[in-house]
């Protein structure tokens, strides 16, 4: 778009107080660029271009003149809608004009002050995060990190739409202000985050976000429940010792009513008589030992607890994970579902109650494939204090920050505590009935934008946001971790000119991918062109990082919305095997 203050159009036709039409006097105006025009009571007021048309004189008959080859002459004129978003008053408070502008009134590109006055962005460096620029402008787009962490934030997208890359463009900006983070990481993917970004692509585009490769390996700990997988991790361990009645049910997802609750009531209460301190072992002992026959189905999930060995000696704490300035990775990479749930609600629980009684600094949780941990059909272990945390947490300092590439099979009560929305391309319609029911703020219209939005471009809604916002994500600084893994790799002759190349991970890299590139990247096996960038979205500057999608009949379709115990069964199948999913 043109530089601030530049006319682009003249308003014209019949006009309204929410919407005006303008003759387009600049064709560079493009939709969703933010346009100023002044009002005579209210002065300069702001506004988003809607609708644009080309309007030709060219008739059926002279277009088939065109195709035998001939010259013809074609009249055309340009014109747009322009949606009023408003102005703030003397109390900076957002108003909206109550009498029409006048036709023939100037419209021109908006001023940065105006923009981020009225959207409500802000400018505020220090304790904001730089997630990138606004789309169609050259603004940075700052979100306050007060306001995030203490009221959520969801990112939403389908597979491939830029989740676990944005999440690493927001952890950098936490891990900078020394904001405490513990990320549920199922594919492994975040320890990336201690290496710098040496993708020669994202490099092209560093200069224009006005990043650099950075890594982050002093403020990140990574851990594990199995480091016999995840050799480079700490490794994950709960305390075994006192368990009490609620524990056990919450570790064994047994309802809070039943007979095997006296079970374990006197079971807990015999060995606190006898022992300072006992075990699960001591624990399933005494249980044998008793008369009622229910007492197996606990001893045999006491005994499936125990034969995890999630329980041991050296038991993490709330403060291992959770220190200032640092970032703590749970590598779930190549644990099975059941004790993906088992550790996240161990691991939650332990936040909040360390939260509770402030033996921890307040955090943000990042919960990647949040639809597997509280989905909205059916249970997981942790769906309970998940979704305690997401109505609680922010009480206590506690705040989730939940990935989903579902968004119509997480708990939508879950969805709808987070405040702020990070929406990447979207295209299910069930996913995208769910993002439209549960977000606020959304305008019409604003689901057709989400399935066409290229990858790297957000819509961000909610906040201290008067109205969606679309934002050029930044470059990371840090090397993206969840690369896809082509099916066939390229070979080097036949590589598509001009294909861009990763650098190798670093030797030293926890689960670096191995030979394998970023599927939006990657020349396609059969030889054809390059993945053509998408045209540049904005002119102040030629090049946009903004890449096409490259469309694959991988592209899911169901139009399923619920999880019925087949489609979950299969989801856990699938789950044990990740190596298939992420190499
Ligand atoms: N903002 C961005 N700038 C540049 N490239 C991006 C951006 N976002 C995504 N990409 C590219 O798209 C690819 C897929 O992104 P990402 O791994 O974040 O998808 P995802 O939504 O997490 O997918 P999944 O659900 O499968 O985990 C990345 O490997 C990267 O190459
Ligand atoms: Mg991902």
């Amino acid at each position: 778009m043109e530089s601030a203050g530049k006319q682009v159009g003249v308003v014209f036709g019949t006009i309204g107080t929410t919407n005006f039409k303008i003759a387009i006097t600049d064709p560079t105006v493009k939709r969703n660029d933010y346009v100023q025009a002044r009002h005579e009571e209210c002065g300069f007021v702001l506004g988003q271009v809607g609708e644009v048309q080309r309007e030709t004189d060219l008739t059926i008959a002279n277009a088939q003149r065109i195709s035998t080859g001939e010259q013809v002459t074609v009249g055309e004129q340009f014109s747009g809608v322009v949606n009023i978003i408003g102005f703030r008053d003397e109390n900076n408070v957002l108003q909206v004009p109550r009498t029409p502008f006048k036709a023939g009134d100037s419209v021109s590109v908006a001023e940065e002050k105006l923009i981020r006055g009225v959207l409500g962005l802000k400018t505020d460096i220090e304790t904001g995060a730089y997630i990138g620029m606004l789309k169609g402008h050259p603004i940075r787009v700052y979100l306050d990190i007060n306001n995030l962490v203490q009221k959520h934030v969801s990112i939403l997208a389908k597979t491939g739409g830029g989740k676990s890359y944005m999440v690493g463009v927001f952890i950098e900006e936490l891990l900078k202000r020394m904001v405490p983070v513990v990320v549920i990481d199922p594919h492994g993917e975040y320890s990336s985050l201690m290496h710098p970004n040496l993708n020669e692509r994202d490099q092209k585009f560093m200069g224009r976000f006005g990043v650099r490769p950075r890594g982050y390996a002093e403020q990140i700990v990574e851990f594990s429940p199995d480091t016999t997988i995840n050799t480079f991790s700490l490794p994950l361990k709960f305390d075994e010792t006192n368990l009490d009645v609620k524990d056990i049910l919450d570790l064994t997802g047994m309802k809070s009513s039943g007979p095997h609750v006296g079970i374990i009531q006197h079971a807990v209460k015999s060995l606190k008589e006898i022992a300072e301190d006992y075990s699960l072992h001591d624990l399933i002992q005494v249980i044998r030992e008793d008369k009622n026959a229910a007492k197996w189905a606990i001893v045999n999930s006491l005994e499936y607890l125990e034969g995890t060995g999630l329980f041991g000696e050296a038991p993490t704490r709330p403060s291992d994970l959770v220190k200032e300035g640092k970032t703590a990775i749970v590598n779930l990479k190549g644990i099975s579902p059941d004790i993906q749930e088992l550790v996240v609600t161990r691991v939650l629980k332990k936040l909040f109650e360390g939260r509770k009684l402030g033996k921890i600094p307040a955090l943000m949780v990042v919960i990647e494939e949040a639809h597997n941990f509280c989905p909205q059909v059916g249970q997981a272990l942790c769906s309970g204090v998940l979704k305690t945390v997401a109505s609680e947490g922010r009480k206590f300092g506690l705040g989730l920050c939940v990935v989903t590439q579902r968004p119509a099979k997480i708990d939508k009560n879950v969805l709808s505590q987070c405040n702020t929305q990070m929406i990447l391309k979207v295209t299910n319609p069930n996913d995208l009935k769910a993002i439209t029911q549960s977000i606020e703020g959304l305008v019409p219209g604003m689901d057709e934008d989400i399935q066409r939005l290229p990858i790297g471009v957000a819509i961000v809604s909610g906040g201290s946001l008067t109205s969606p916002i679309q934002v050029e994500i930044r470059v990371r600084e840090t090397q993206h971790g969840g690369t896809s893994v082509d099916i066939l790799q390229k070979k080097q002759a036949g590589a598509a000119p001009g294909a861009p190349s990763v650098l190798p991970a670093a030797p030293d890299m926890p689960g670096a991918p191995q030979g394998v590139e970023p599927a939006a990247e990657a020349a396609p096996a059969t030889g054809a062109a390059a993945p053509k960038e998408v045209s540049p979205s904005t002119v102040f500057d030629n090049e946009s990082p903004i890449v096409e999608e490259q469309e694959t009949d991988l592209d899911y379709d169901d139009s399923e919305v619920e999880t019925d115990e087949s489609t979950e069964s299969e989801r856990k199948k699938k789950d044990r095997d990740p190596e298939l999913e992420d190499g």
